[in-house]
């Protein structure tokens, strides 16, 4: 549990969560970090906090390098319980720290943990003199609250982004390039597509204002810390902010008989025809967080269904409601599915591709069990459309 120096005086005091598999239903199958940073200097200041159950962990990574008593700042970037759970553990050892945050992050603390600490709210603009160093303060609501902000020390060339370059990754590791690269980016586009990607225009502002820092350091408050790599994410970022797909298709589907799957893999045999990077995604074996990684960069999403119940199966449901609340744009969509009698479930699936706003493509269905002249004629029309 050592802290561990970023660059002279500034520290790594955050918490690694080993065991973290859920983060409210996104699969976090390599754990995560809060990260907490330190600063040594005429005020001594601590950059954001972490969950509740690893405030014992952040104390001691701190103690090795002060009497945590000393802090005179606190800088709580987001109020979310990830990033504020050990305040009310921190403010216990220093009651007379002043707290930063933005309005919307004075506002909501108190409704957290019913509490009015020294808080002094900040907006963008202001500038916080902590002795040799400087931290200035930049809101970004909505990446990923509305209270949340970056910190920026001009003197360092440090970002502080708090949400904002996250990845969940458990690692004693902290500085990118003593990570693998494939997975800190897959990690990196993972946590995007799950997390920030409804969001994208507030990315692209905090994106334009990033773009006029001179940074040598990105400190997230997940994961591990930029800094060999910050073009490669700052590029990824602009692409994933601005919706930019590939030549990629994804085709998710469940399948009671095995019907609907015969149609997805009519479906997704087109696309391979036509060269597409192309995926067949069953939701029995898929988790949906891994899925929307996936559709981060899809130009097609084709969601199939059989018909149960006059509905759709809870799996393709519980797909459609993430995908409609994460809201990816510039899609093309299309809804395939077997059936018995109703079939429902082809419309349904149709309605909320449309919901999200999606350009939709004429949906496939088929009754019972589609023999090989029907996949061959499913085949022909899709061709048809997507030339
Ligand atoms: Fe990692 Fe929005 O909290």
């Amino acid at each position: 549990m050592k802290a561990i120096e970023i660059k002279k005086g500034i520290y790594w005091v955050g918490g690694i969560d080993w065991d973290l598999r859920s983060f409210h239903g996104y699969l976090t199958q390599r754990g995560s970090t809060y990260n907490s940073y330190l600063i040594i200097d005429e005020k001594i200041t601590l950059i954001d906090n972490v969950k509740y159950y690893l405030a014992d962990e952040q104390l001691q990574r701190i103690s090795q390098i002060i009497d945590p008593g000393k802090i005179d700042y606190i800088i709580q970037n987001h109020i979310e319980m990830d990033h504020s759970g050990s305040l009310p553990t921190m403010i216990r050892k220093v009651p007379n720290a002043k707290v930063f945050a933005s309005p919307q992050g004075v506002e909501g603390l108190p409704k957290h943990y019913g509490e009015e600490w020294n808080f002094h709210p900040v907006k963008t603009g202001d500038e916080l003199k902590l002795g040799k160093r400087t931290l200035k303060f930049v809101q970004t609501p909505m990446v990923h609250w509305p209270d949340n902000m970056i910190s920026y020390c001009p003197e360092e060339k440090i970002l502080f982004s708090n949400d904002s370059f996250g990845q969940h990754i458990a690692s004693s590791q902290r500085i990118d390039q003593n990570y693998p690269f494939n997975i800190l980016m897959e990690e990196a586009q993972k946590y995007y597509a799950n997390i920030v990607l409804p969001y994208g225009r507030q990315v692209q502002k905090a994106l334009a204002t990033a773009a006029d820092l001179e940074i040598e350091y990105i400190c997230p408050s997940h994961g591990l810390v930029w800094h060999e790599h910050i073009p490669e994410i700052m590029a990824e970022y602009k692409k994933w902010a601005n919706n930019e797909t590939e030549k990629k298709s994804l085709i998710i589907y469940d399948s009671m008989w095995g019907s609907t799957q015969k149609i997805a893999e009519a479906i997704h045999s087109v696309f391979e025809d036509l060269n597409y990077n192309t995926s067949l995604l069953n939701l029995r074996t898929n988790h949906i967080s891994d899925i929307m990684t996936k559709v981060l960069t899809a130009e097609y999403i084709c969601v199939g269904s059989p018909t149960l119940n006059s509905n759709i199966l809870p799996t393709v449901a519980a797909f459609l409601t993430y995908l409609k609340g994460l809201a990816p744009k510039n899609r093309k969509g299309l809804a395939f599915g077997s059936y018995g009698w109703g079939g429902q479930s082809i419309g349904i699936v149709e309605k909320t591709l449309q919901e999200c706003g999606f350009e939709i493509l004429p949906q496939i269905k088929a009754q019972y069990v589609p023999n090989e002249a029907k996949l061959e004629e499913i085949k022909d029309k899709l061709k048809k459309e997507l030339k």
